[in-house]
């Protein structure tokens, strides 16, 4: 699930960039932000259900990353939505780097994490038979 949502939200991203190297109109460029923008609220709010369900010992910090890019995503598109011109590729990249740098670093370690604590919570199973 978790999975999918990433190649989905790596799919808006590099579609955006695609409409804008294509030197696209503000109306296609901000549709596309505006499903990545939503896209991204949901799989945050399916991604945290999935965190606390497995135990994520980090949940606190990780939440406070999905707010504080909620935060900047939100201000991006309503000033996207508010000016005349289109998205800078300025803007472009840092929200492309700050997606790609979660899904890739936070993500990875809050997966990381669960299954750590997994492993830790059946140590007999995991011992080597020469041990037992
Ligand atoms: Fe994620
Ligand atoms: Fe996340």
């Amino acid at each position: 699930m978790i999975d999918r949502d990433h190649k989905m939200l790596i799919q808006y991203v590099n579609e955006m960039h695609s409409a804008m190297m294509a030197g696209k109109g503000k109306q296609v460029v901000g549709a596309i932000l505006g499903k990545l923008v939503a896209y991204t609220h949901d799989h945050f709010g399916r991604e945290e259900i999935f965190w606390k369900a497995n135990g994520l010992v980090e949940l606190e910090a990780h939440k406070k990353r999905h707010v504080d890019l909620l935060a900047t995503a939100d201000k991006l598109k309503a000033d996207f939505d508010k000016g005349s011109g289109g998205l800078s590729v300025d803007v472009m990249n840092f929200l492309r780097d700050w997606l790609n740098n979660h899904i890739m670093k936070s993500d990875q370690e809050a997966f990381k994490s669960v299954s750590a604590a997994k492993a830790a919570r059946r140590p007999a199973q995991a011992a080597p038979a020469a041990m037992r």
